[in-house]
């Protein structure tokens, strides 16, 4: 009989990392019977349905339409929805990826009602509790059963809290998967010259962990980012947080060709904006992955990250929570794009078949040797 998996996706990373696993789920309908769950964390257009469709994801089968709301109220609407979706469901397993409060509310109703999980981008940690995603990591990775992780410390920090060793398997970067699978689409696209910008000489930037935008410092980024426009033109798609801060704070957002402000773009577009700047600036997680992949110079305002990997053998360069360091982007990006890089083992667009062989019950992979080592 065929397994039972149930994914649940709820923002826009949740979307990218799961769509090589349905395709691979899907390419193997004798062994598996896969049902999507969307929570609604994310839901306007351009942070949820530009994403299904252009990732040819599938219409999920169940919408909670959860919404926003404080931590607790999005997870507590997220675990009384899905409760009903994992009893009537009955799954054999659930799958859940990263570390947004749905991953957390949805492994909580996965473990209370004795249904095994697997955790994708599992044992990534920032050792820094005051992030609500460190916190999701830490409880979703205590409560799964079986640990996907794409970098070697993911193995050390499951073990140091307790993990099995054979409830770890090394499988890789399966939004490296996803950006490996579209960059003929991305090429395709020819983003930079759409908007009239030459290649490598913008920088990209996004924003919008809370503790850069919830308060005063997202002020100081948009002065500083204002200056670096005065000598390199920078493109910045506005998260819905942000735009929400700089509103209430009452900046002037006001775009200019060289600062220019956007709705949040689309996979393809974003992508390709990316791959063709000289540098970004950012405080998310998947971009320090992406451009690590990409060999593009990334700037990441923020004291510490879950993915260190991305500093050692990438093109990450962690500038501190301080806005004002954003003044040296310019000057550093050549240094850092003529440094020795490489593309951290297994980001190779296999891991969702690594994934899914697991889930058939290959044996546990640890080491992050390539295949057939
Ligand atoms: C969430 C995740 C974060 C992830 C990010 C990717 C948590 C704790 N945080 O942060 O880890 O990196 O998604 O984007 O789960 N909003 C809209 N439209 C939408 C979605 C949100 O306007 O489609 C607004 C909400 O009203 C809210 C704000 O954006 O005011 C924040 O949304 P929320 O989902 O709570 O967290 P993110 O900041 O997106």
């Amino acid at each position: 009989m065929a397994q039972r998996v149930l994914i649940v996706v709820g923002t826009r990373p949740n979307f990218v990392k799961v769509a090589p696993v349905l395709a691979e789920l899907a390419r193997r309908p004798e062994s598996f019977d896969c049902t999507l769950v969307h929570t609604g964390q994310h839901y306007d257009d351009e942070m949820s349905r530009v994403f299904f469709e252009e990732l040819n994801i599938g219409p999920p089968k169940h919408r909670l339409r959860v919404g926003s709301g404080s931590h607790s109220v999005q997870t507590a609407r997220v675990m009384e929805s899905i409760e009903p979706v994992i009893e009537g469901e009955r799954p054999d397993v659930v799958l859940v990826p990263g570390d947004v409060n749905s991953t957390l509310a949805a492994a909580l109703v996965a473990a209370k009602l004795g249904v095994p999980i697997g955790h994708i981008e599992a044992g990534l940690r920032s050792f820094d509790r005051s992030m609500p995603e460190e916190i999701n990591r830490i409880v979703t990775d205590s409560l799964a059963d079986t640990l996907f992780v794409h970098s070697p410390e993911a193995i050390d920090n499951l073990t140091r809290e307790g993990a099995p060793l054979e409830s770890i398997h090394a499988v890789g970067n399966t939004m490296v998967d996803t950006l490996i699978a579209m960059q003929p689409r991305i090429e395709r696209a020819a983003v930079p010259e759409a908007h009239g910008l030459r290649t490598r000489e913008y920088v990209v930037v996004t924003l919008h962990r809370p503790a850069l935008v919830d308060g005063p410092l997202l002020a100081d980024a948009v002065e500083a980012l204002r200056a670096v426009a005065r000598e390199i033109p920078v493109v910045f798609p506005v998260h819905p947080r942000t735009r929400g801060t700089l509103e209430a704070l009452g900046l002037d957002s006001s775009p200019s060709a060289a600062f220019r402000l956007m709705e949040p773009l689309g996979y393809i577009e974003f992508l390709g904006l990316l791959a063709g700047a000289a540098g970004a600036i950012t405080d998310s997680g998947g971009i320090q992955e992406e451009t690590t992949f990409l060999g593009v110079p990334c700037f990441t305002l923020r004291d510490n990250t879950e993915r260190p990997i991305t500093v050692e053998l990438g093109t990450n360069v962690l500038l501190g929570l301080s806005p004002e360091r954003i003044l040296e982007v310019p000057a550093l990006i050549d240094a850092v794009r003529k440094r020795a890089r490489q593309v951290p083992p297994l980001w190779d667009g296999q891991a969702a078949r690594r994934v899914v062989d697991v889930l058939a019950g290959d044996s546990p992979r640890l080491g992050f040797e390539p295949d057939g080592v």
